[in-house]
């Protein structure tokens, strides 16, 4: 039987790296769309090289969802079945700081791909699904948020990918094309960029226990997330472009921590006991109460720090996933304990 092939924007990064598995496992065709970059930064996928049967289905090419002769070339020479647009510029804190760009990756390079597949796929055959974020609902009123709720987004980010929300319906109503969102909420792995919340702490504390580093500076601790395991997401992903029509789905785990419980979760797995104080403007501190690996009593281990505070911020966020039970027999099932357990231990292990 002839295999199923699927095209990947984003390979490189967190989702990219589980979803290539997840389909080379599913015995799919992958191609992979990585960026040219000065240091070769294939780390998420290399272990697939090691398997003789996983590499010889995974082709690398080079690409960049913000030009578009590049992006209609490769969907006009492999045809794929399926299409997944991953790639983004996905840190909100940064979008603050290239706005322009985060446009141009997240909504105008969505727009490149869906303009590319209108004009190839005359025959609507491609399927595409477009990787949408919690990000979109930012502090809009009703929680938890599913497909009905409304949009209020309060970063360059969040309305980048709004655009690209709106953009794959219309293309989706107009052109009929099979063409889907998926609006998950933050999911985390060992494979986390490590300037992501999850993977900054866990990092961050590690290396104050092993003497690398003496303290960690955050931003906001008070807002909250609804944190699921990349894994178990990226399955959803497949699972939205196998439903029999094209769809919007929210990804969610339903329960929701603030970042204050993240810190106060990793502290206690590392069996660090701390005491949280605050200084004369208002800033939090975390200081140890016991001396442990390289830690010393009342050293100051955690601080707030201005600069890692964002000009607007998404207070809460926590997700209805319903619609993907009913419809797609999707359900989470890592709870955060766990997942930040593989977290640690993965990084105890990468970290001397
Ligand atoms: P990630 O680790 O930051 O990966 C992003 C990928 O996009 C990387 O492969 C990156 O390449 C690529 N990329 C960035 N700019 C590009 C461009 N101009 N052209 C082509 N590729 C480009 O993000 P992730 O966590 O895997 O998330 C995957 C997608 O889901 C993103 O679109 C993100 O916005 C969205 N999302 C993520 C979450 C979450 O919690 N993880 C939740 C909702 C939605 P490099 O490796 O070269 O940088
Ligand atoms: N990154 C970061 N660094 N975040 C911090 C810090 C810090 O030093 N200190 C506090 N925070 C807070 C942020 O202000 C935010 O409220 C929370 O930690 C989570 O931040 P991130 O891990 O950067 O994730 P995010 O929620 O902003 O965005 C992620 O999830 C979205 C889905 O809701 C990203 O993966 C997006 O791409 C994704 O769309």
């Amino acid at each position: 039987m002839k295999k199923k092939k699927a095209l990947v924007f984003g390979i490189t990064g967190q989702d990219g790296s589980y979803l290539a598995e997840l389909l080379l496992n599913k015995n799919y065709l992958v191609y992979g769309v990585k960026r040219r970059t000065s240091l070769i930064h294939t780390t998420r996928i290399d272990h697939i090289y090691k398997d003789f049967h996983l590499k010889t289905n995974l082709i690398l090419k080079y690409g960049d969802v913000t030009d578009f002769s590049n992006v209609f070339r490769l969907i006009n020479e492999i045809k794929p079945d399926e299409i997944y647009n991953l790639a983004a510029q996905s840190n909100v804190g940064v979008s603050f700081e290239l706005a322009e760009y985060t446009a141009q990756t997240d909504s105008i390079g969505t727009l490149r791909i869906l303009e590319a597949i209108r004009i190839i796929d005359t025959k609507r055959k491609m399927k595409f699904y477009q990787a949408s974020t919690s990000e979109i609902f930012g502090n809009s009123p009703d929680k938890p948020y599913n497909e009905k709720s409304k949009f209020e987004p309060v970063s360059p980010y969040g309305t980048a990918k709004l655009y690209s929300y709106w953009t794959t319906r219309n293309y989706r109503d107009a052109y009929s094309m099979f063409a889907s969102n998926g609006i998950l909420f933050n999911h985390e792995s060992p494979r986390r960029g490590e300037n992501f919340i999850s993977r900054k702490v866990i990092i961050g504390i590690i290396k104050i226990l092993k003497g690398h580093q003496k303290c960690l500076y955050l931003g906001n601790l008070k807002s909250k997330r609804d944190w699921g395991h990349a894994k178990e997401f990226v399955d959803a992903q497949w699972k939205i472009l196998q439903y029999k029509f094209p769809d919007d789905f929210v990804i969610a785990t339903g329960k929701n921590y603030s970042v204050k419980d993240l810190v106060n979760l990793v502290l206690k797995k590392l069996k660090i006991k701390f005491l949280w104080k605050k200084d004369k403007k208002g800033y939090e501190y975390a200081i140890a109460k016991n001396d442990i690996g390289q830690i010393k009593k009342s050293q100051i281990i955690i601080k707030q720090e201005k600069i890692y505070f964002r000009p607007n911020e998404v207070h809460n966020l926590v997700g209805d996933y319903r619609k993907a039970t009913k419809l797609l027999k999707w359900k989470p099932k890592i709870k955060f304990d766990r997942l930040i357990s593989e977290m640690i231990d993965s990084d105890l292990k990468n970290i001397i």
